[in-house]
């Protein structure tokens, strides 16, 4: 098994992460050697982190290749694409991919926001496109959903289906719907929270408290904003608004806000909390 990943930001890199943990040989594709290299070391900082607590023997990080140019990824048997959630910009890698990877190679999308069938629209061979969906901490979630988009051949579901639970993880199956499973029921949930914040009068830290020990959350709405990163957050809102049209699947006032300040959560270093 040879796996690609296109696109080594904070999810792209967690999946190349649990790629080479599976033992698998990996072509991790950026725009920039630089980002690359980023990339590589964090991913080696966190397997380094897991033998110290004994959690695995080893990694070898040998594995995993790194290249700006999308024709490295030629003799993957699956691609992962992990980039800009904008779909010009991923028809025009599924485009790429197409031209340079085996006609068997699976090609999945990890998006959260698009159409999967949409992305799959772009390409002569939409058979081949699936979703993979994964959660962010991506080494950390047990989740992946599988998403069937409208073309999707039985062959490439499978096969994605049975890449994640070879990555360790819990697949499940789903169509491709707006927000797929749990996105489309944890975004208006997350925004709930937002809300309450101004109508409760409640504080950040309180919130949190209040749904991590009456609820059972491992952790606060907002800490897990901040986690996901606000500007991604208010993205996946409006693409869910966009698509059902609920109220509550629009972006709060007060996160649209933030993100317009460059408050993005624990990546820029302030959100809800400072980090
Ligand atoms: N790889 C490996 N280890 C990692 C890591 C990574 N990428 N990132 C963090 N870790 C490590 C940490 O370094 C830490 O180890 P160390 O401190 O000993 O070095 C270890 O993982 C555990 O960290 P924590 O103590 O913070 O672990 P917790 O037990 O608190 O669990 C959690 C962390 C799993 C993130 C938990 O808080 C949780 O489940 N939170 C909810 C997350 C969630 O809901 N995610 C989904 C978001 S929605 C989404 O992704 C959809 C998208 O489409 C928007």
């Amino acid at each position: 098994m040879k796996l690609g990943v296109v696109g080594l930001g904070a999810m792209g890199a967690g999946i190349a992460q649990l790629a080479v943990e599976a033992g698998f040989e990996t072509v991790g594709r950026e725009v920039t050697d630089e980002l690359g290299e980023a990339a590589r070391e964090r991913i080696g900082h966190f397997l380094t982190r897991k033998v110290d607590k004994g959690q695995i023997e080893a990694f070898d990080l040998g594995l995993l290749a790194l290249t700006t140019d999308v024709s490295d990824l030629a003799d993957c048997d699956v691609v992962i694409e992990a980039i800009v959630e904008e779909l010009p910009a991923k028809q025009e890698l599924f485009r790429q991919l197409e031209a340079v990877c085996r006609a068997d190679a699976v090609l999945a999308t990890n998006t959260s926001a698009l159409s999967v069938t949409e992305i799959a629209g772009a390409v002569a061979t939409p058979e081949r496109v699936v979703g993979m969906h994964f959660f962010n901490p991506a080494p950390l979630m047990p989740l992946v959903e599988i998403v069937r988009a409208e073309r999707s051949s039985d062959e490439a579901f499978d096969a994605a289906y049975a890449l994640a639970e070879k990555l360790g993880k819990h697949p499940i199956r789903c169509h491709d719907t707006p927000g797929f499973v749990v996105n489309r029921v944890l975004i208006p949930l997350l925004n709930d929270c937002i809300r309450v914040l101004d109508e409760a009068r409640v504080t950040p830290e309180d919130l949190d408290a209040g749904m991590k020990h009456g609820a059972g959350w491992p952790m606060g709405p907002c800490e897990l904003v901040d986690l996901v990163g606000i500007d991604v957050h208010v993205h996946a809102s409006e693409a869910l608004w966009e698509k059902l049209r609920e109220p509550r699947m629009a972006p709060p006032a007060r996160l649209v806000a933030m993100a317009n300040a460059g408050l993005l959560g624990r990546k820029s270093g302030h959100g809800f909390y400072s980090y």
